[in-house]
């Protein structure tokens, strides 16, 4: 395959995992549930400034909002076709601001930064480092994370993640918070359900477009399909731990 035709069938493959996650609720496990519980783990300021890095869709951003009575929220991702889902939801609410932006980035001081399955694209340690700036003093970080519950995990998990090298157990999720000069607080596993409000709505997506689909977003249809029978037979071995970090010293 040439430069050119390897170009074409990746940004084909991108459009077809736009069509399959239109109008989705949300882009990773998650559920109001964990922010309930957040809420019980940490005292905000009255008016908290919350940052919700990588939103995606915005399905935590209601949730985030009742975590204070004047909390307001800033809402980043790099996707627009998320955004501008979001941003059907909560303009004109001046509550949210909406931002096309890069996580690397977020800019502005927070007494709470949330990251809902999406800090692995920096990496733990980079990620806690790099966002540190943008935390007010007393403030603090949840993010979830991918999550070994057998430490070593058995190979055919290991295998299911293996795009994924740095993934670990609990103690190593500890050690890459502790490594970034953070401590964890608390920490929550994300229940069956949090997945369930993710897969639910994917699979129905994934029955309507099976008829008429193109050999591309086929390929794309079976991946996801390959991945949530992963979750299905070997869910009880990983999933994703919420850890609440603030910097130790
Ligand atoms: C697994 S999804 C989680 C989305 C959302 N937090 C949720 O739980 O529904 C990861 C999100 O990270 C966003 N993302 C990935 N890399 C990014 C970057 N460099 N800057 C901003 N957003 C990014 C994607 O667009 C996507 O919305």
């Amino acid at each position: 395959m040439n430069d050119d035709t390897a170009a074409d069938a990746s940004a084909s493959k991108a459009r077809a995992f736009l069509t399959l996650h239109r109008n989705l609720p949300r882009e990773g496990p998650g559920e109001p549930a964990d922010i309930e519980w957040l809420g019980r783990q940490i005292e905000l300021p009255e008016n908290a400034l919350i940052c919700d890095i990588a939103c995606g869709p915005g399905a935590d951003i209601g949730p985030l909002l009742e975590l204070a009575p004047g909390a307001s929220v800033v809402a980043i991702d790099h996707n627009p076709q998320f955004l501008g889902q979001l941003a059907d939801v909560w303009t004109g609410d001046p509550r949210v601001d909406v931002r096309l932006a890069d996580m690397s980035e977020p800019g502005g001081r927070y007494d709470l930064i949330w990251c809902a399955g999406a800090a692995y694209f920096l990496g733990v340690s980079e990620a806690l480092k790099g966002w540190r700036k943008s935390l007010n003093s007393g403030g603090v970080i949840a993010f979830s994370e991918p999550c070994f519950w057998n430490d070593p995990p058995s190979e055919i998990v290991r295998e299911i993640w293996s795009g994924y090298p740095d993934m670990s157990g609990e103690a190593g999720i500890a050690e890459r918070v502790r490594a970034a000069g953070f401590e964890t607080i608390a920490t929550r596993r994300l229940a069956d359900s949090a997945w369930e409000a993710y897969y639910g709505p994917l699979l129905e997506r994934m029955s309507e477009l099976h008829e008429g689909a193109d050999d591309t977003l086929r390929a794309v249809l079976r991946d996801a399909a390959a991945e949530i029978a992963a979750w299905n037979e070997y869910g009880d071995e990983f999933g994703y731990l919420l850890s609440v970090v603030r910097p130790s010293e």
